[in-house]
């Protein structure tokens, strides 16, 4: 018989994680503690974007293969591998992760196996909580029942998360015995027999590779941007710059994308709890260099409001059309949104701004209310004084100087992610710049 599986935590890893178990053949119980979430993932409805999801999500609610409880009486009756996938944000005040979530769906699901199984954790963690909910879970359990322990952590991107989940670029797995590593071959049958790379490892490896990965991808970035505040000084294309490095395979052109920089859920956050964790270990100097990572990341965004001011002489009165507001395209998330966080400053400098974003209107305007959200491009174009670009959603980045005649007060704009070809609006009059150019 097929295994039967759970995921504790229907936030975005966990519900997708839910619903790609349910397209590969398995029966899954997704399991939240907050009953609203439950009550419209039961009826289908995602309360995020994600391309793809809510297809599979009302595909397997309707094969009865994926269905939703806040019971862990029941998930622990019935599944026989616990995948934990609930949220590890940055603590309040503190660089550290809050480990309250992981610990408590541990603590649950051991005080309510009563069956044999196999608990996973997913969620982003700093090295050593593996070993410590491991300890966890042998206190917590009910006698005379068998359950396993294993961490496999979790690489999907939002805006990707169905396909980086059914077709991983690799799978590591820590485990401690054959058995466990057993359970997640089963699991993982379909993309191992696709020859994904499957990385079995100790608890402590497969936690570190997670965090690597994240603080490798956010220093990628933060190199081409450290470039970026060069090339603005001297002149240069920094694209055509990482082109250039990008041939060489050793470094590769992906994540070498100047502009307002990184944000989002994971990369901010992983970076400062790694510091933080090997801080701890008393290893204050180890990552230290993650802190200019993290700086150099912030000062993309004092630049933009740099530009603003310098393009339009003060802020206060003028109108600014803002496009894009998400972290990145192709997601409906604002959180460390470096969008957003430029857009509010302009706003508090005291301009009036007109967002416009194609999916993260609604969830930027719970966090900053004030600014004026429109629903289109031509809406947040009118009558501006300055047009930024600060993600590139597809609709943007094919946006073309006609497309604004006779729109905006004054032809000026700045290009936060490098996408347009500059010369095209300059043709059309345009003062027009992109970060990592000299202005
Ligand atoms: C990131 C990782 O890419 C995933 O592998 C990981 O699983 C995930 O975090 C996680 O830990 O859960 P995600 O946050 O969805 O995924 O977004 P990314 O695609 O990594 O982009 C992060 C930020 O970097 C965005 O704000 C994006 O605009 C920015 N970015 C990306 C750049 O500024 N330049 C680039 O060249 C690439």
């Amino acid at each position: 018989m097929s295994l039967r599986i759970s995921v504790i935590g229907t936030g975005y890893l966990g519900a997708t994680h839910a619903a790609c178990m349910a397209e590969l053949g398995f029966e899954v119980l997704g399991l939240d503690v907050d009953q609203a979430k439950i009550d419209s993932l039961s009826r289908g409805e995602l309360p995020f974007h994600e391309p793809g999801l809510p297809e599979l999500l009302l595909k397997h609610i309707a094969s009865g293969r994926l269905r939703f409880t806040t019971s862990y009486e029941e998930v622990g009756a019935w599944a026989d591998v616990h995948f934990i996938g609930v949220g590890t944000p940055q603590k309040a005040g503190d660089n550290a992760a809050d480990l309250t979530y992981v610990d408590a769906a541990t603590l649950s699901l051991a005080r309510n196996i009563t069956k044999d199984a196999l608990i996973v954790g997913k969620s982003t963690v700093p090295v050593g909580t593996a070993r410590r909910l491991q300890q966890l879970v042998i206190k917590n359990k009910n006698d005379g029942v068998d359950v396993g322990f294993a961490w496999n952590p979790e690489f999907l991107r939002e805006g990707f998360a169905v396909l980086d989940t059914l077709t991983p670029d690799r799978l590591v797995v820590g485990v401690e015995n054959a058995e466990a590593e057993a359970v997640l071959r089963e699991v993982y049958a379909t993309a191992l027999a696709a020859n994904t790379p499957f990385i079995s490892t100790d608890f402590e490896t497969a936690e570190l590779v997670k965090v690597a990965a994240n603080a490798f991808l956010a220093t990628k970035i933060s190199f081409i941007n450290a470039f970026s505040e060069v090339t603005e000084a001297v002149g240069g294309d920094i694209g055509t710059l990482a082109d250039a490095i990008g041939h060489d395979t050793r470094i590769g052109r992906r994540f070498l994308n100047a502009g307002v920089g990184f944000g989002g859920g994971c990369l901010p956050k992983d970076i400062r709890a790694l510091q933080a964790r090997v801080s701890e270990l008393g290893l204050e100097r180890t990552m230290r260099f993650l802190s200019e990572v993290d700086e150099i990341n912030l000062r993309r965004r004092d630049r933009v409001v740099f530009l603003a001011e310098d393009m339009l002489g003060e802020l206060a009165g003028k109108k600014i059309a803002v496009l894009g507001v998400a972290f990145k395209p192709d997601s409906d998330d604002v959180r460390d949104s470096p969008a957003l966080d430029v857009a509010a400053r302009l706003f508090n400098a005291g301009a009036d701004v007109n967002v416009y974003d194609p999916q993260a209107n609604a969830n930027a305007a719970q966090r900053f209310p004030r600014l004026n959200y429109v629903g289109s491009i031509a809406n947040a174009a009118h009558d501006a004084d300055l047009v930024i670009l600060l993600t590139e959603w597809a609709e943007f980045k094919s946006l073309s100087p006609t497309d604004l005649d006779g729109m905006v007060r004054g032809k000026r704009f700045i290009d936060g992610r490098n996408v347009l070809a500059m010369g095209v609006w300059q043709d059309a009059g345009w003062d027009i710049t992109a970060l990592g150019h000299k202005h």
